[in-house]
């Protein structure tokens, strides 16, 4: 059998973002940047909890489809998008919610107040009001989501945004990947850590 051991480079890369403007209106964020609940399962707890709560029903339940309808009906559609500002908060950012026509709306969105809708607010933006959130920290998740080469991206207390751990097969490929990283609106800089790591050892 041959012994053959497979070393990878790997880099620790604190990424540093714009703080975010605030917004008037909830800002614009695909659907696709919000992870569904059923991925947070390791807080398995929580999950349940949250799956059997009304948060996780705000934009299913019946009783508010109803009462949506009723207001759409009453206004002619105009205060169906404030109802759903709160019920399907992803769906109004995503734009899936068109008035009162929900047919649009994708699972994550269906979800209603969802665990990564909280859990990506950073304060408060605008007037007080319907769903007044600044969720710009997204802007940091989106910048890497699609990024082939990040194996992994945490949120640190710190002067840094982010803590991403990076793969890459050579420092040229590294370094395409921070180029690439950069390269994303709202990323202000990055500093690098590289580490090599034993990636299979057979
Ligand atoms: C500012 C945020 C916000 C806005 C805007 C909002 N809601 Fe709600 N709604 C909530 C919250 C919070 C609850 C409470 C859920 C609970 O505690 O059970 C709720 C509950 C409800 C319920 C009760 C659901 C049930 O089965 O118990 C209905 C119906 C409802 N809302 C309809 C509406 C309609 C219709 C509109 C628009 C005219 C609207 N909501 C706008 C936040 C909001
Ligand atoms: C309505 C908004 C909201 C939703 C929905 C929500 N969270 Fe949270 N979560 C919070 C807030 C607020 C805190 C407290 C943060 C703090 O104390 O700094 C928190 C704290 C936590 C914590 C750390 C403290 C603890 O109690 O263990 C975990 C883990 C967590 N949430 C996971 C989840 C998961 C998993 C879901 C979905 C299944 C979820 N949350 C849904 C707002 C939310």
């Amino acid at each position: 059998m041959v012994r053959r051991s497979i070393v990878s480079l790997g880099a620790l890369v604190a990424l540093f973002a714009f703080s975010g403007s605030a917004y008037a209106v909830l800002p614009n964020v695909p659907s696709a940047s919000f992870a569904p609940a059923a991925e947070c399962g390791c807080h398995a707890g929580l999950l349940t909890q949250w799956t059997t709560s009304m948060h996780a029903k705000a934009i299913t339940d019946p009783l508010y489809l109803y009462k949506l309808g009723e207001a759409n009906d009453a206004t002619d559609g105009a205060l169906g998008p404030f109802c759903n500002g709160c019920h399907t908060p992803v769906g109004v950012m995503s734009g899936e919610a068109i008035g009162s026509d929900l047919s649009k709306v994708s699972d994550v969105a269906k979800e209603g107040v969802t665990c990564d809708f909280c859990h990506q607010i950073k304060g408060t933006a605008g007037p007080l009001g319907n769903t007044s959130v600044d969720i710009t920290a997204d802007a940091i998740k989106r910048a890497v989501v699609d990024e082939p080469g990040v194996v992994s991206a945490h949120t640190v207390a710190g002067e840094a945004s982010a803590l991403l751990h990076v793969m890459a097969n050579d420092t040229r490929d590294l370094e395409l990947v921070l180029e690439r990283i950069r390269a994303v609106e709202g990323i202000d800089r990055t500093v690098t850590e590289v580490v090599l790591s034993t990636l299979v050892q057979r």
